[in-house]
């Protein structure tokens, strides 16, 4: 008899489940908004950017210009936070999750990045701007590899801030 109860109820139960979508196409089971507040926390798929006219990254005055503003933005907590991961000049309490970019352009940034990719300031914008579209598939699930922020696709940063940004990263020599 206990037996039977069991099964009945695990019946209802089961069938309770079943009845309010589990098995259906909206898993928002407790809240029928609940499947949006998810989409929301997913970030858009990776973006491939080109830099903008704007953005004069061939000239070296604008850069030396540029570079300031991004300095300001490399160090800042509140905005880019480079700093959470990266050291670089004058950068106090800086993290090392990330490797320490202070000469950058003339140690780093002349490696070959994984998958034989060669660096260019474009590659460099594009890192600043969505990093994502430079893993190679095979380090896909590698979590070094995945840990930086995306700034532009998430409209963390500006186009102008990843120019400043990536300027300041040329003048790291
Ligand atoms: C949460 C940690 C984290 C934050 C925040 C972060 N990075 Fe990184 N970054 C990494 C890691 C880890 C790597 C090494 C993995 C790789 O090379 O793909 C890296 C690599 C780099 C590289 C070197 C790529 C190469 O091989 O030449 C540059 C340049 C860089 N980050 C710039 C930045 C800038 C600029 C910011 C701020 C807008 C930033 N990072 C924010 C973790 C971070």
């Amino acid at each position: 008899m206990k037996f039977l109860k069991r099964v009945a109820l695990s019946l209802v139960l089961f069938g309770s489940f079943y009845s309010s979508g589990i098995a259906g196409d909206c898993p928002g089971v407790e809240s029928p908004d609940g499947k949006k507040v998810m989409l929301k926390d997913i970030p858009p798929g990776p973006r491939v950017y080109a830099i903008p006219d704007n953005c004069k990254l061939t000239n070296p005055k604008f850069v030396q210009k540029k570079a300031k503003e991004g300095r300001k933005l490399f160090l800042s907590r509140k905005i880019a936070n480079c700093v959470a991961c990266h050291c670089a000049p004058n950068a106090t309490g800086c993290g090392d999750v990330g490797p320490d970019l202070t000469g950058y352009m003339n140690t780093l940034y002349k490696a070959e990045y994984i998958g034989g990719q060669k660096k260019d300031i474009q590659w460099l914008f594009q890192r600043v701007a969505d990093f994502r579209v430079q893993i190679p598939p095979e380090f896909k699930n590698n979590p070094y590899f995945n840990t930086m922020t995306v700034n532009l696709t998430t409209k963390a940063l500006t186009y102008d801030q990843v120019c400043a940004i990536t300027a300041y990263l040329m003048t790291l020599k």
